[in-house]
């Protein structure tokens, strides 16, 4: 089909929003040559329209009311960046039902609502798009759905939240309190408005959920993952970590094996070989292991105004090609089978120990005869003085265990009475 013109309605005009605003104006005239069409952006919404704006746009484009948008018959395409769920939810699914097209960033919504989005895309022939929500500028998602297609995909390892990754790179080299590193990343715009879904690890569960989606075609539940954020994560333990070579990543998993899937976010121990443990401030990763293609790993800046402008953007140019083809709603891709969540005993890992437990004859002795008992082998052990405190320092890396079998022994050691206090993390093998 001819199309002279496409004109995009952008809502949101905070971080993202500038970047593609940017890239837009910056880049205008080759992405114009590029579709063969005029690229208008006609209208903005914003919560205040007298905020001053990091980029150079005519004030009267900006609206507060979305119907100037939602409701424009001239406009072809939605950009979805406000944020947070239900308001989001009510912006696209009214763009859907007026037949407009859809691009998103919202990893929140489409955790939860991506199904009966896409479906109501499907239904209204409209794309639906939303290659930014999970690892900003790595173009993952269309990279599961197209380039690795033809392998069955058994595993995902990924680093897909930029701000813990900052936070915890800045304490880790910086020096950096986790309040400074955290304040950090919310003035480069990588946090969520509200950065506890960040440091509570709820951001890259909903990255995860979106990924096995696609991965495996299965409908995973954000409610099945296994959750652990990195606020309990300190300077002393990365320091520990280190000493037994070790770099401790907030780390996404995903997995599928004998017809269950096991999906997990939780600060986790990188032998420092690992080729994650090497990803360092908001740059994200993710490690694709494929039964034919083997291993994979996709890496790039995984938030921030620039990079997940280039998603949103690139996204527009596939709407733009589905316009033009009159193809637009039929590449939507749906989950096709159910699967179980898989229980705690059939997870299997190592784990690093760190107690402090008390200086005298036989503490140690108690440590190793309690692991010995409950079978539980260890693969490295440290141990020091700490001085003038009449304790000492003990980390512990075990051979691979049944969780629930560690978690048992666990309970029972930090009820020891020559142990002072107790924590652990889990580990990932090289
Ligand atoms: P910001 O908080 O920086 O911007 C939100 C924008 O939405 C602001 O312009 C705000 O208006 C506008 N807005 C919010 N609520 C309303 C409302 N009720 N009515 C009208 N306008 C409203 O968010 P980001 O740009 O950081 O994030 C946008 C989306 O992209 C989110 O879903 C986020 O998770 C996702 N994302 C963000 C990344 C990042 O690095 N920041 C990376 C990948 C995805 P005003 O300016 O007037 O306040
Ligand atoms: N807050 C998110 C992060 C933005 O830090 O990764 C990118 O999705």
């Amino acid at each position: 089909m001819a199309l002279a013109k496409v004109c995009i309605g952008l809502l949101g005009f905070g971080t993202v929003g500038t970047g593609v605003v940017r890239l837009l104006t910056v880049e205008r005239e080759r992405l114009e040559s590029r579709t063969g069409c005029t690229i208008q952006l006609k209208k903005v919404l914003v919560r205040n329209k007298n905020r001053p704006r990091k980029v150079l746009i005519d004030n009267r484009k900006l609206t507060t009311n979305s119907s100037d948008i939602l409701d424009d018959p001239e406009i072809d395409v939605i950009i979805e960046l406000v944020g947070g769920i239900d308001q989001a939810y009510r912006y696209i699914l009214r763009a859907l039902k007026n037949k407009k097209n859809v691009i998103t960033a919202n990893k929140d919504l489409m955790a939860s609502y991506g199904d009966e989005l896409l479906l109501e895309a499907r239904k209204n022939k409209c794309d639906l798009c939303y290659e930014a929500s999970v690892a900003g500028g790595i173009p993952i998602l269309r990279t599961l759905t197209d380039s690795l297609a033809a392998d069955r995909i058994q595993k995902m390892i990924g680093i897909v939240n930029g701000t813990t990754n900052y936070i915890l790179s800045k304490m880790s080299h910086d020096g950096l309190s986790y309040e400074k590193a955290l304040a950090s990343a919310q003035a480069l715009g990588f946090a969520e408005a509200d950065p506890t879904s960040d440091v509570d690890g709820l951001d890259a569960a909903r990255k995860m959920v979106i990924l096995s989606h696609l991965a495996y075609s299965i409908p995973v539940k954000l409610d099945d993952v296994r959750i652990t954020g990195i606020t309990d994560v300190t300077k002393e333990d990365i320091a520990y970590a280190q000493k037994l070579g070790y770099t401790i990543k907030l780390v996404g998993i995903s997995e599928v094996n004998n017809g269950t899937i096991d999906v997990r976010v939780e600060p986790t121990l990188l032998p420092n070989a690992h080729p994650l443990a090497s990803v360092e401030n908001e740059n994200n990763a993710i490690y694709v292991y494929g039964s034919t293609l083997g291993e994979t790993m996709y890496y790039g800046p995984g938030a921030g105004e620039g990079p997940t402008a280039v998603s949103v953007v690139s996204d527009l140019l596939l709407v733009i090609h589905d316009m033009k083809l009159g193809i637009t709603g039929t590449h939507i891709f749906l989950p096709k089978r159910e699967m179980h969540a898989r229980k705690d005993n059939l997870v299997e890992s190592q784990f690093f120990v760190r107690l402090h437990i008390m200086d005298q004859p036989g503490s140690f002795s108690r440590l190793t005869d309690l692991f010995k008992n409950q079978g539980i082998s260890l693969e490295k052990l440290y141990q020091e003085p700490m001085v003038g405190q009449n304790a000492a320092e003990v980390s512990i890396v075990t051979h691979l265990t049944n969780k629930i079998q560690f978690e048992k022994s666990f309970d029972i050691m930090k009820k020891l009475d020559v142990v002072l206090n107790a924590k652990y993390f889990r580990v990932e093998r090289g």
